[in-house]
């Protein structure tokens, strides 16, 4: 079965073709992060703007790519939820125009399944059940994975999350939009001892996290030196800041997955993409002698593939759209 997938939920016009949820047949991304550098942040104004003008021609590459027609398509899917509300609503009403006009199904997918399935991609023995932690730029969850469409969420950020945090904490260190992949370079050549942060926990809640203390921390200490006309070792404050957040990730991660009894971890989204949790994820696995997984670097981030992965599992489960498929900003994974 092959299925065109859109996504659009923040700041990547992205559509692919995959075929029966793991093999991908083309796929095309384009970014807008030089744009969004511009102000330090995605505009969600510009943001849907953008997606307007890309939308048409990311799938008529994408299907060209594949050297497919819409006549050799089974189905289509769409990122409907979470992200951006107008970011979102250009990716759906596309969908849905494109489903009217072909006659082919629409599959809703939601985000954060979609980068969980990013794994699928490149994994083809991975199958649930299996524990995830699935960090990006707006969630941090640890999710056990009963089924390719039965989720049940262990633990959450009560603040910030991961994604997020490393990105206010890089921009305040002068670096550009999105900041997070900046820092882990920087943090490569620093001294992760060098900073004493705070280790956040939230007291009766193991599996849950708070990053907005740790985030304060650093843009107060960045703050205080440039006060007395001092600047801090950036690359010392990344590792050390970095070190805080993975720590942070992977005790509760392996916590819950010791008490859960889980044996296959999994990484997913923009986050996974961080050098120090994937190789701390895999030493802590290869030691208990668990299984662990994670995408390879360019299906971490936002792409339409992951979004054709799932959504072959969303149909098989029976999860199609009607005309009346309303995009979402906020919606649970579960
Ligand atoms: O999943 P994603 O592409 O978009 C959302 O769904 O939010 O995640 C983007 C986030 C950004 O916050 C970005 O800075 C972060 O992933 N990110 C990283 C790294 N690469 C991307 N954070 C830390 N280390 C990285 N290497
Ligand atoms: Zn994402």
């Amino acid at each position: 079965m092959k299925i065109l997938a859109i996504e659009s939920s923040c700041d990547e016009t992205a559509a692919a073709v995959v075929e029966n949820g793991r093999t991908i047949l083309s796929s095309v991304v384009a970014t807008q992060i030089a744009e969004h550098q511009l102000y330090g942040g995605v505009v969600p104004e510009i943001a849907s703007r953008r997606h307007c003008e890309a939308i048409n021609g990311v799938v008529r590459e994408t299907l060209s790519q594949a050297a497919l027609t819409f006549r050799e398509v089974d189905a289509l899917a769409v990122t409907y939820a979470p992200g951006l509300i107008g970011a979102l609503l250009v990716g759906v009403n596309f969908a849905k125009g494109l489903s009217m006009a072909t006659g082919l199904p629409l599959i809703p997918v939601h985000h954060l399944r979609s980068h969980i399935a990013a794994n699928y991609l490149a994994h083809q023995d991975l199958q649930p059940p299996f524990l995830c932690l699935v960090v990006s730029g707006g969630h941090s969850h640890i999710v056990e994975v009963t089924d390719y469409t039965e989720m049940k969420i262990i633990g959450k950020t009560r603040d910030d999350a991961a994604g997020e945090a490393f990105d206010k904490a890089a921009r305040t260190m002068g670096m550009p939009y999105p900041g997070g992949i900046h820092l882990d370079k920087a943090a490569q050549n620093g001294n992760d001892h060098a900073f004493s942060l705070p280790h956040p926990k939230v007291d009766g809640c193991p599996y849950d996290f708070s990053f907005s203390g740790l985030k304060t921390a650093v843009i107060n200490l960045i703050h205080n030196a440039s006060q007395k006309g001092e600047s801090l070792p950036v690359n010392d404050l990344s590792a050390s800041f970095r070190k805080a957040v993975v720590d942070s990730l992977t005790d509760n991660f392996f916590r819950a997955a010791e008490n859960l009894g889980h044996t296959k971890l999994v990484l997913a989204g923009g986050v996974s993409a961080n050098s120090l949790l994937r190789e701390r994820t895999l030493q802590e696995c290869e030691k208990r002698h668990w299984q662990c997984y994670y995408p390879p670097l360019n299906l971490c981030g936002d792409n339409g593939a992951m979004v054709g992965a799932q959504a072959y599992y969303e149909y098989l489960a029976g999860h199609t759209a009607s005309a009346d498929l309303n995009a979402r900003a906020a919606m649970s994974i579960e």
